[in-house]
């Protein structure tokens, strides 16, 4: 790899080639990390301005491979309508409708270039879809397996860009099982949340897009929905990467986790002052994509959130679904559940101090609420919620 010095762990430190493909450290089984020669790397703010509006306009700190892309990243950044520190990191826009596009398109980028053939990976639905379609651009045989209820379009989408399906009566650590004991036996490399190292390089464009389109000056404060946590590590390398540069200085943004209440198990950690995760028991809630009972790098995610100065927070699914009607309404934004729980956790942080009116804060929407209609259905089915006279919901009519 010419830009890539080698693979780091993140808990020992043990350095590997990256001249072939690795998946995590051989000594302790934690993730890795890409690290460049950024101190030789001649890039500079000022480079960016005339390249093309994707997340590889980075491309001194991405690998130099043929990229897979289908237009992923670069986002708008858009200043909420209603309170005037407030921006919106949209990712609904990304190819397959979320932030997982990002992950998808380093990681198949990079299993092109090792010349893998099979890859596979459990999802709690949004990195399935988008796997399936970068795997379909390079023509690489995607395995994906997805707990049953995901919301409806994931398991379509996955299916016509031609993956191999297997939806599991359980979650997605049923899924990662799965993968695990299969993989050898079917020569499968294996694309997990956190397993292997390039994921992480492509979410972590969203930090550097966040500096770039804040005028090189990062928020007082990030809020992202937390499953596997992948570009909440992206983005605080990606801090660390361009300090390296000289692109900004050593200020970082308080890192906010925030989950569902139905399945909080960093929230816990977080508060218990404990440094892993426990399994969350039942996990249940309609952000499919915080249905995670535990994050691989829990450990990671959890030292970033006090490292910054962050902290996690926990919302109900009725506190989401409000939070995703205020976005529709007020912003023009049709959020995925997860990215409307950031929204969520702001008001919950405004209410009890934590963050205050002259705190610049991005909140992320991970996705686009087009991939939930049979989501949002299903809860409006369940909960008549005080709206207006009558709606329109996936077709649905629903009288009050
Ligand atoms: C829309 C959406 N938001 C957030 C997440 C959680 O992402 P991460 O694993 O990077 O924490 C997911 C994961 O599936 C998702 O699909
Ligand atoms: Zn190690």
């Amino acid at each position: 790899m010419p830009n890539i010095l080698h693979f780091e762990c993140s808990r020992c430190g043990e350095r590997l080639s990256a001249d072939k493909p690795q998946n995590v450290c051989p000594k302790d089984a934690a993730p890795l990390y890409v690290r460049y020669d950024l101190k030789s790397i001649k890039a500079s703010r000022e480079m960016l301005k005339d390249r093309p509006p994707t997340m590889w306009r980075y491309r001194e700190v991405l690998p130099e491979a043929d990229h897979v892309s289908l237009g992923e990243g670069f986002t708008p950044l858009l200043q909420s309508r209603t309170g005037a520190n407030v921006y919106i990191k949209d990712e609904g826009l990304n190819p397959t409708g979320s932030f997982k596009a990002r992950g998808m398109s380093a990681a198949i980028t990079m299993a092109r270039h090792y010349g893998i053939k099979k890859v596979a990976a459990p999802s709690a639905g949004n990195a399935g879809g988008a796997l399936a379609a970068y795997a379909a651009a390079a023509g690489i045989e995607a395995h994906i397996f997805m707990p049953k209820d995901v919301p409806q379009v994931n398991a379509i989408e996955a299916e016509h860009f031609g993956a191999k399906l297997t939806l599991v009566d359980g979650l997605i650590s049923d899924c990662g099982r799965m993968v695990a004991e299969r993989k050898d036996r079917e020569g499968w490399f294996d694309l997990s949340t956190m397993k292997e190292p390039f994921r992480v390089e492509g979410k972590k464009t969203m930090g550097y897009e966040i500096a770039e389109q804040m005028n090189w000056k990062l928020p007082d404060a990030i809020i992202y929905p937390t499953g596997g946590g992948v570009g909440l590590i992206g983005m605080w390398k990606a801090f660390d990467e361009m300090q390296q540069l000289g692109w900004i200085g050593s200020e970082r943004p308080k890192m906010i986790s925030v989950q569902a209440a139905g399945c909080a198990p960093i929230v816990k950690a977080f508060e218990q002052g404990s440094t892993a995760s426990e399994v969350w028991a039942n996990a249940q809630t309609i952000s499919a994509g915080l249905r995670v009972p535990k994050a691989y790098a829990d450990f990671i995610i959890l030292d970033i959130l006090r490292k910054s100065g962050g902290t996690a927070v926990a919302v109900t699914d009725d506190e989401t679904m409000q939070a995703f009607e205020s976005w529709a309404r007020e912003e023009g934004i049709f959020a995925a559940p997860e990215g409307a729980a950031s929204l969520g956790a702001y008001n919950k942080l405004r209410a009890n101090g934590f963050l205050r009116a002259d705190h610049r804060v991005v909140l992320f929407n991970t996705g686009s609420g087009y991939k939930y209609i049979d989501v949002i259905a299903k809860y409006y089915g369940r909960n008549k919620p005080p709206l207006p006279k009558s709606r329109n919901i996936g077709g649905i009519i629903q009288p009050y």
